[in-house]
């Protein structure tokens, strides 16, 4: 372990109602690829995903079905980690609102904030959105026409004797906050919505609901009250602060980075932060909301039936591989302020362009070369090639700008950042041409440095793709006698021009991303599942 201060990353921890879909499976791949970045750069990382299981939509969909809400909560919970874990995310931890370990810290949180009168007993009535579980505001509901305005289905009016989180107390803080670490909420657009809202007023926000006679037993009591229950909303924004809320774990709070889309970031930027200033502890550093997966131009939803649902995802799995999959998510997907669209035509287009003919053509020239040349050994470098000096530079600069961008979430500035150090080797060895120097067997060395230079590139280049990309690039990494990396003391380390050896073993190694016939049909799932959902 390091100096350098622990990393903690989550992601939404997401309804047990539903499977598993694209969304879910991006924002914990965004959360992966940081988390698999950061244990690069000598980071001791937590990085949690979870489920958020008390909502009443569970109780109604388990009903629907016959079984106990906990019976569905732990079919789907299953669900979803068995998604995760196939995609071979890296959490370090699976987080159920159900468990024990959670639901007594929640109890804890709210007793104290009822202690320090954050939260206190009141009456409301509102609008009240089942599908989102939340209230809606008058304004925002007599604009949509008292439907949903993120579902489109029925608002309900609703009165209540509640449990209240005095929020406008904090809303200057708030402010404040904001305003000095213009990180805190990204991206810059999301963040300016959320300023304006805020200045808009901020109401109390109920934190419990009244049990009703014949209510499922479902749901967090409050403390001193068996009569309400905690709000799904803020039972769940807890998991974040509860799964690290152990003597082992304290030194990961605050989380550095909570990924999330911008469906749910007004509960992530204003009422979280809210209820941690009231209990006193620190705010998290970044809450990153990303856009919106769409398919093929259209929304996805349940009505259209056009999730890409698990089987979706397997099917390009197995057409393309893991890494592909990732690549196309990771560097095509809705990290800025804009919605992204899942397009079969486009995933060929990228997958050959960056992966085919982009980083697996240099892999397969330069092991090709070296394998001819030089007998599979790594060449000698003499450092008297003038045009090398530009190919390390480009290393060097890339390592910077991945670094940086990293650390502000920016995956796909990142990403690209590696993929041009494997672009620098085919514009060095189109400049140099190598295999026309090689036929004088006097400039051998002249053709060793060259292709010295290429293969140091191109390990550099796996190192700052491994986050995105960890099979294809560890098997790179192998064929140029590598051992792949999950965990290093830094990743400038790692990159330091010159790792590699002369005399190392390296091998041609099977194609890494073979060439994908763009007019071929889109992979077929073995059995859709959207209408099961
Ligand atoms: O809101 N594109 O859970 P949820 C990209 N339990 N990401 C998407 C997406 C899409 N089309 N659809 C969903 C909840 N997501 C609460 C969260 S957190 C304390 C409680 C992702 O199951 C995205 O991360 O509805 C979004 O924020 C999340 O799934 C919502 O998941
Ligand atoms: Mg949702």
């Amino acid at each position: 372990m390091t100096a350098r201060k622990p990393y903690y990353v989550t992601t939404p921890i997401y309804y047990v109602n539903d499977r598993p879909h694209v969304g879910h499976c991006y924002s914990t791949m965004v959360a992966d690829c940081l988390a698999r970045f950061h244990r690069l750069d000598g980071r001791d990382v937590f990085f949690l995903t979870g489920t958020d299981e008390h909502a009443e939509k569970v109780v109604a969909s388990a009903s629907e079905r016959g079984v106990t809400p906990l019976e569905w909560a732990d079919r789907n919970a299953a669900e979803f980690k068995r998604a995760f874990g196939d995609l071979g995310f890296t959490n370090d931890d699976f987080i159920r609102t159900t468990e024990a370990r959670h639901t007594e810290k929640v109890r804890a949180y709210i007793e104290r904030l009822m202690e320090v009168g954050a939260v206190e007993l009141g009456d409301y009535e509102g609008w009240f959105d089942p599908s989102q579980e939340e209230y809606v505001t008058e304004s925002a509901a007599r604009e949509h026409e008292y439907k949903s305005p993120i579902t489109g289905r029925d608002l309900v009016k609703r009165t209540e004797k509640n449990y209240f989180f005095n929020l406008p107390d904090y809303a200057d803080r708030l402010l404040a906050h904001i305003e000095s670490n213009p990180g805190f909420i990204q991206p810059d657009a999301r963040r300016n919505e959320i300023v304006a809202r805020i200045k808009g007023g901020l109401q109390r926000v109920p934190v419990s609901r009244a049990v009703k006679p014949g209510d499922a037993d479902w749901g967090i009591t409050m403390p001193g009250d068996d009569g309400h229950r905690v709000y799904v909303w803020i039972d769940a924004l807890f998991n974040y602060l509860s799964t690290v809320d152990t003597p082992e774990r304290e030194k990961y709070w605050p989380a550095d980075t909570h990924v999330i889309a911008k469906d749910i970031l007004w509960f992530h930027a204003v009422i979280w932060p809210c209820m941690l200033m009231a209990l006193d502890r620190p705010l998290p550093g970044r809450v990153y909301a990303h856009s919106f997966w769409i398919r093929e131009g259209r929304k996805m939803s349940k009505s259209l039936g056009n999730f890409i649902d698990m089987p979706t995802i397997d099917a390009y799995r197995a057409a393309f591989g893991d890494d592909a999959l990732r690549w196309y998510l990771l560097t095509q997907g809705p990290l800025g302020a804009t919605d992204a669209d899942f397009a079969h035509e486009r995933f060929v287009e990228v997958y050959n362009a960056d992966l085919a003919n982009g980083i697996g053509n240099a892999a397969s020239r330069v092991g090709n070369m070296i394998a001819k040349y030089f007998d599979g050994r790594c060449p000698e470098p003499t450092g008297k090639n003038p045009d090398a000096k530009r190919v390390v530079d480009a290393a060097e600069a890339s390592l910077e700008r991945a670094r940086q961008a990293m650390d502000g979430a920016r995956l796909g500035e990142a990403l690209g950042a590696g993929l041009a150090v494997s672009n620098e080797v085919d514009v060095f060895i189109n400049a140099t041409s190598p295999f026309k120097l090689a036929k004088d067997p006097a400039r051998m060395g002249e053709v060793g440095d060259i292709l010295y230079t290429c293969a140091e590139a191109l390990r550099i280049a796996a190192i700052l793709l491994t986050p995105a990309m960890p099979r294809t690039m560890g098997a790179l990494l192998g064929n140029l006698g590598q051992a792949p990396v999950t965990e290093a003391s830094s990743i400038a380390d790692l990159c330091a021009w010159g790792g590699l050896t002369a005399g190392t073993p390296i091998v041609k190694g099977e194609a890494l991303f073979p060439r994908a016939d763009p007019d071929a049909d889109p992979p077929a799932p073995a059995s859709s599942e959207a209408a099961a959902t």
